[in-house]
């Protein structure tokens, strides 16, 4: 059984169905793939598995479990974490507290995030669990080589380390599903190669990973399974190799490209 699938997952914003009647899976342990041109309704499909947005109809089922229109934060605690599009970052905040936060998230207490900042600044008196957060969350740094920058602004870093953080701080939740969107977007082709190594080294610490990636690159070397969306349909899935060559998919998507 798949780690996560969705049945005939519907989701219309009024007149534009974003996302029409998706049967989609993810394997255990696998590096899955969604992509197809923009606008597609990868991000749409994201937000109805997450619990950032609810389907019109349809089903998710993480771990034989049906989780459709679950909160984000009790999908969260189930096992599945998520970076977004757009950087979302406590810019203000050191690099640190940033993974911090993800650690906290993990012991289920919800608070507004001026709680949470006093939260986290308490931990220069730290003791206990609050030691424990802050000793795995080095570690999670060091893991993605970002210990140096740890009391640096997150507003002060490189764009791709920017990036990298917010895996990081995901990777602090300790999910067992990854959901990455457009992880490469903005990198240089530096950045990119270290990332695809990185998101390698993630699954190897046992984490199933999904993403959403424009970079064909990218999506090629490291996806052994790969979806593709059009106009909120699903028009394929398969290996990368049966993708490369699958018609519909040249028509939609590859071909455009060159
Ligand atoms: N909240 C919303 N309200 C209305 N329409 C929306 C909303 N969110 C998404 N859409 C529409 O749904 C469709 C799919 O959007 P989505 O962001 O999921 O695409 P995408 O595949 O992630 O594209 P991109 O590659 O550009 O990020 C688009 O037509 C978009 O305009
Ligand atoms: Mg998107």
């Amino acid at each position: 059984m798949s780690l996560l699938y969705t049945t005939q997952l519907t989701r219309a914003f009024g007149g534009v169905i974003a996302v029409s009647d998706v049967d989609f899976a993810v394997e255990k342990h696998s590096i899955t793939g969604l992509i197809g041109p923009n606008g597609a309704g990868k991000t749409t499909l994201f937000n109805n598995i997450t619990g950032m947005d609810v389907p019109t109809s349809g089903k998710v089922f993480f771990k034989d479990e049906e989780i459709t229109g679950m909160p984000a934060h009790s999908i969260s605690r189930l096992g599945i974490a998520r970076t977004f599009q757009n950087i979302r970052l406590f810019k203000e905040m050191s690099v640190l507290e940033n993974v911090m936060i993800g650690r906290h998230f993990k012991t289920g207490k919800s608070m507004t995030s001026g709680r949470l900042l006093n939260a986290v600044r308490s931990y220069i008196s730290m003791k206990g669990e609050e030691k424990a957060i802050y000793d795995t969350s080095r570690e999670w740094l060091e893991f993605f080589n970002l210990d140096k920058f740890r009391n640096e602004s997150a507003r002060n870093l490189p764009y791709g380390s920017q990036r990298e953080l917010e895996i990081a701080r995901a990777m602090a939740t300790e999910p067992e599903l990854l959901f990455l969107d457009e992880p490469a977007a903005g990198m240089n082709p530096q950045e990119t190669d270290r990332l695809m190594a990185t998101i390698r080294r993630i699954r190897e610490q046992g984490v199933t990973v999904l993403l959403i990636e424009h970079d064909m690159k990218l999506v090629m070397n490291i996806c052994e399974q790969i979806t593709v969306l059009n106009y909120g349909k699903k028009i394929a899935s398969g290996n990368p190799l049966e993708i490369r060559e699958n018609p519909l998919v040249i028509e939609a998507y590859l071909g455009k490209e060159e």
